[in-house]
C-alpha cells in the first residue's frame, strides 16, 4: 500500500507510516503541485496525506475516486468538496483538538500586539525611525477587564477565552448556534446575538470554520456595527472577512485595529495597506506552527492513513456518514 504526501511533514508521522509497512512517496520541492501533477501522483497511490493548499474539488475527487482515504494535515477542511467525497465513499480525516492551544496562543498574541501597536513600532526601529517621542505618541489600549467577543466558540475559541480571562480578567461573550456549556460554566461566558456581539465587543475574535454561511461575514456592514475601539482578530480563514472592507474600516476609523493570522488571498501581497497601519498585526498563517503541535498533527494524519489502509474506520473522520451506508 502506498501513500502520497504533498509536503514535508514531521518525521514522527513518516516513522509511524513506515512502521505500518506503508510505502511513502513524498513531494519535497518548495512549490505547490499543479492540479494535474497532484492527480497524477494520487492516481499512483492508495492514500493521500494532504498538507498543501490545493483545492480538492469534485473534479479532483472524481479523478482520484480510487483513494481509500484523504488525511488532511489540518483541522480545517474547507478546501475539500466533502459532499462529493462522501458520495464517492472517500473518508476525509482531519486533526481536531491538537492545534487548539497553539492557535489560541496566536489569537492572544495578535490581540496583545495590536493593542500596543507592537509590530508597527518594531518595524519603525528597523526602519531607523525611533526618534523623539511625545508622551502622547503611539498610545496603545489596555485589555484588563475589557469584553472579548468570540464568533464561533469551539475548542480554539475556548482556549483563547480561558487565556484572556486568566491574564486580563476579560469578560467573555460569544455567538454560536447553540450553547457552549463548558464556557458558560467555567468562564462565565454569555451567549449573545450576532448584533450584540458586534456592538459590545472590545476585541472580537473570529473562530468559525469557512462555510457558505460564514464567507464574507465580516464586511463593511458588520464593521459599522462594531465599536470605534474594537480590535478585530481572525485566526480561522481569510474568507471569513472581506479584506477590502477591513482596510476601509480601519482607514476610516470605523474600528480601531485588526490582527490577522489568515488573509485573503494567502500569501498577502507585500504592498497591502494593512501592513503599514499602526494598529494592525499580520502573521503568515502560523496558528499550528509549533514543534509540539505539528508532531501531533502528523501522527493523527498518519493514524488516519493506517486505519483506512488496514480496512478500519479512520479515527478522526469529517464525513462519518460514509460508514453508515
Ligand atoms: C488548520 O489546521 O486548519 C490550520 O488553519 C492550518 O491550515
Amino acid at each position: 500500500m502506498k501513500v502520497f504526501i504533498d509536503r514535508k511533514i514531521p518525521e514522527v508521522g513518516l516513522e509511524k507510516l513506515k512502521a505500518a509497512h506503508i510505502e511513502i512517496e513524498e513531494w519535497t520541492e518548495n512549490r505547490e503541485l499543479s492540479k494535474d501533477e497532484l492527480i497524477n501522483y494520487c492516481q499512483q497511490s492508495d492514500a493521500f496525506l494532504s498538507a498543501g493548499s490545493n483545492s480538492l474539488d469534485a473534479d479532483f475527487l472524481d479523478q482520484c475516486s480510487h483513494l481509500k482515504v484523504i488525511a488532511l494535515h489540518s483541522v480545517g477542511y474547507d478546501r475539500v468538496d466533502i459532499e462529493k467525497a462522501t458520495e464517492l465513499g472517500i473518508p476525509i480525516g482531519n486533526t481536531p483538538g491538537v492545534l487548539s492551544k497553539a492557535t489560541a496562543d496566536i489569537a492572544f498574541l495578535l490581540m496583545l500586539s495590536v493593542s500596543r501597536k507592537a509590530i508597527f513600532l518594531h518595524q519603525q526601529i528597523k526602519n531607523d525611525q525611533w526618534h523623539f517621542t511625545q508622551p502622547t505618541d503611539n498610545l496603545g489600549v489596555e485589555l484588563e477587564g475589557k469584553i472579548l467577543g468570540i464568533f464561533g466558540l469551539g475548542s480554539i475559541g475556548f482556549e483563547l477565552a480561558r487565556k484572556a480571562k486568566a491574564a486580563f480578567d476579560m469578560k467573555i461573550i460569544y455567538h454560536n448556534r447553540g450553547h457552549n456549556e463548558q464556557a458558560e460554566k467555567e468562564l462565565d461566558a454569555k451567549r449573545v446575538s450576532f448584533e450584540d456581539l458586534l456592538s459590545q465587543s472590545d476585541v472580537l475574535s473570529a473562530h468559525a470554520a469557512l462555510t457558505t454561511e460564514t464567507k464574507g461575514k465580516f464586511d463593511m456592514d458588520t464593521f459599522k456595527k462594531m465599536r470605534k475601539n474594537t480590535i478585530f482578530i481572525n485566526t480561522s480563514r481569510g474568507g471569513v472577512h472581506r479584506e477590502e472592507d477591513l482596510i476601509a474600516a480601519l482607514q476610516q476609523g470605523i474600528i480601531w485595529g485588526a490582527g490577522l493570522d489568515v488573509t485573503n488571498p494567502e500569501p498577502m501581497a507585500a504592498d497591502n495597506p494593512l501592513l503599514d497601519m499602526p494598529t494592525v498585526a499580520v502573521f503568515p498563517h502560523i496558528g499550528s506552527q509549533t514543534v509540539e503541535t505539528r508532531d501531533q498533527m502528523a501522527l493523527m494524519a498518519a493514524e488516519n492513513i493506517i486505519a483506512a489502509l488496514e480496512g478500519r474506520k479512520i479515527p478522526t473522520c469529517v464525513n462519518k456518514e460514509i460508514y453508515n451506508s
